[in-house]
């Protein structure tokens, strides 16, 4: 298959619009897929919320957090975290650092344009297809583990605060906190702690900052459109005060309301296939607004590329069969590209038969 080399045609960044009156027609979404049009309010509940501080504080308490990570990533997909171990200085940094490239005259942002074949550097679509409905939003996107596959001529230089350490010593952090998550889930799976992590062999990591500039017409497109997250973890952190975040239940959008100082964890397609589809990879999108950008940092833990990801057999028990067929994580990232960005079909689309 060919990797395209360039994108299809000239790339506009959202920031660029965000003051006109109207949306260019390429950002309306059709009526089905409007953020307002699709949402059923309430009922459904709330992405619940983990402190997993008392993964420390004794047994009985360690076990009640264990168990409301395992419920969340059953029912949800999704959770919020806090007493999570990450320095709220170094997150506090982060937002203010990255904020200031998107602040950066459009000139020296386009020096780092990305292209679709690694998709590192500034990047304002993910789709490679001619003519295609476009997000509301800008984005950089960066490879942190593992090291071999860093390229450091992809990371901006400016602005003079966004130092490569303070992105480092913050990936540093999460991978930690994705260790603590995998020995949990893993043991919530009735399996040796190790489980997840030795299945993720070496793991990888990227970095996505997001940047969804305000939008005069919000009801008529989304800042990212439904997807799950094709790898193994998902951590976001999100915009202190802003919310955009919505997480399918059922047949409703559930938006996520920010938390200062809480991390946003999310299960991707690996884990699901890995467990069997005990934990769910759940849709999400973005939705933006009138009033006000919105900075976000999806940092993606996964699997060694060239592993074959498959349910564990211990999961596969009793007579169920596994859902999955075994895939690495290279190839199925070439399956995502060849299907496209279309929700939910991704893990659905190498199911078993
Ligand atoms: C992503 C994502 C959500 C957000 O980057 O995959 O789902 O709130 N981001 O920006
Ligand atoms: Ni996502």
């Amino acid at each position: 298959m060919n990797i395209e080399q360039e994108w299809p045609e000239p790339v506009v960044r959202v920031q660029t619009l965000a003051d006109a009156q109207v949306i260019p027609d390429r950002y309306i979404k059709p009526p089905t897929e409007r953020p307002h049009t699709s949402s059923a309010p309430g009922g459904a509940g709330s992405v619940p919320m983990v402190d997993l501080g008392g993964l420390k504080r004794g047994a009985a308490e360690r076990q009640a957090t264990m168990l409301a990570v395992s419920d969340a990533c059953r029912h949800w997909g999704f959770f919020q975290v806090v007493n999570h171990g990450v320095s709220l200085e170094l997150m506090a940094r982060m937002r203010e650092v990255w904020k200031g490239f998107f602040d950066l005259p459009m000139e020296e942002k386009q020096a780092y344009a990305n292209s679709p074949v690694t998709f590192e550097g500034y990047g304002s679509r993910l789709g490679v297809k001619k003519g295609a409905i476009l997000d509301w939003g800008d984005y950089y996107f960066l490879q942190l583990f593992p090291q071999s596959i860093k390229n450091y001529d992809k990371w901006p230089s400016l602005p003079a605060s966004l130092s490569r350490e303070t992105t480092e010593d913050y990936g540093e952090e999460l991978v930690k906190l994705c260790g603590v998550i995998q020995n949990v889930l893993s043991l919530t799976l009735g399996l040796d702690e190790g489980f997840l992590h030795r299945e993720f062999g070496e793991a990888g990591a990227g970095l996505r900052v997001n940047y969804y500039s305000k939008c005069p017409q919000p009801d008529l497109t989304l800042g990212l459109s439904p997807h799950s997250d094709p790898g193994g973890l998902t951590i976001l952190l999100t915009d202190d005060h802003v919310k955009g975040l919505q997480v399918r239940k059922g047949g409703s959008w559930i938006t996520v309301e920010p938390i200062p100082d809480a991390l946003v964890v999310n299960v991707g397609d690996q884990i699901q296939v890995l467990t069997n589809g005990r934990y769910k990879s759940v849709e999400h999108r973005v939705v933006v607004n009138e009033a006000t950008e919105r900075l976000s940092m999806a940092f993606f833990y996964n699997p060694q590329d060239d592993l074959l990801i498959h349910p564990a057999k211990e999961l596969v028990v009793d007579g169920t069969s596994p859902m999955y067929k075994p895939k690495t994580f290279k190839e199925y990232k070439l399956c995502m590209r060849m299907l496209g960005p279309r929700g939910k079909m991704l893990a659905d689309a190498m199911e078993a038969t």
